[in-house]
């Protein structure tokens, strides 16, 4: 063998040694922080807040509240919209899974739980808590899935137009025997900010 090849992979293996020393020491070193681990959950707390209901303020003034949009929304109009989302989803009742689940009476579904459907590890994450796609939900994740829904298997861009987004909204809903009685604008208000309220079981009788 070429001594200047072994030299080489000598070198190497010293270098490789070295940073493996340094890595294992510094992960000792952090380790003894256990903030260390928490400071992560935080920021992605925040990234999913900024996307999320929590963040009513500035973070969230790009996305129109949804009792709002689906005041003037157009389901009708919705419908042609939709044809976006059948390459991957199905819309009828008892439909197949295809690349995503059957989105029949998604409104107020639970999060991640159509039947026979493999979500991926970032939708199992986002159902916790026992979430259901109410309204408010379906207008964030529809609007920047994969912002909305970190690790969302879905590869779709989003529906960044508020019309288009909400007559679609508007579309599924009317996915359903029973389709989810709208959101007044002066509910959503109230409900949107504890989180708790916006994401328990469907939205009641309206305020109105
Ligand atoms: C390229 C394929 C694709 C397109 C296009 C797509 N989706 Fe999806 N969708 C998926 C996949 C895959 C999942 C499962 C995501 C996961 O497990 O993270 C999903 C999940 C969903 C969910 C959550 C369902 C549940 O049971 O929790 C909703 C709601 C949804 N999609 C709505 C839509 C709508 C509305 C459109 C059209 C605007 C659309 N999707 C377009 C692939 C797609």
């Amino acid at each position: 063998m070429n001594p200047y090849v072994n030299m080489g992979v000598g070198a190497l293996l010293g270098t490789v040694f070295v940073l493996m020393s340094v890595s294992i020491a510094s992960e000792g070193i952090f380790h003894s922080e256990a903030p260390e681990k928490e400071g992560f959950a935080i920021v992605a707390a925040e990234g999913a807040a900024e996307g999320g209901e929590e963040a009513a303020g500035a973070g969230e003034a790009a996305v129109t509240p949804i009792a709002t949009l689906l005041a003037s929304a157009d389901a009708g109009a919705g419908e042609a919209v939709f044809k976006k989302c059948q390459a991957c989803h199905s819309g009828e009742k008892g439909g197949p899974n295809k690349v995503g689940p059957d989105l029949w009476d998604i409104v107020n579904r639970p999060v991640g739980a159509h039947e026979g459907f493999s979500y991926s590890a970032g939708m199992k994450t986002f159902a916790e808590g026992g979430k259901v796609w109410d309204f408010d939900h379906l207008n964030h994740f529809l609007m920047a899935p994969k912002k909305y829904v970190a690790g969302t298997a879905m590869g779709f861009a989003g529906l960044k137009k508020d019309d288009e987004r909400a007559n679609l909204i508007a579309y599924l809903r009317t996915l359903s025997d029973n389709p989810a009685p709208l959101p007044s604008p002066s509910a959503e208000g109230a409900a949107a900010t504890p989180p708790a309220a916006a994401e328990g079981a469907a939205p009641a009788a309206p305020a109105q």
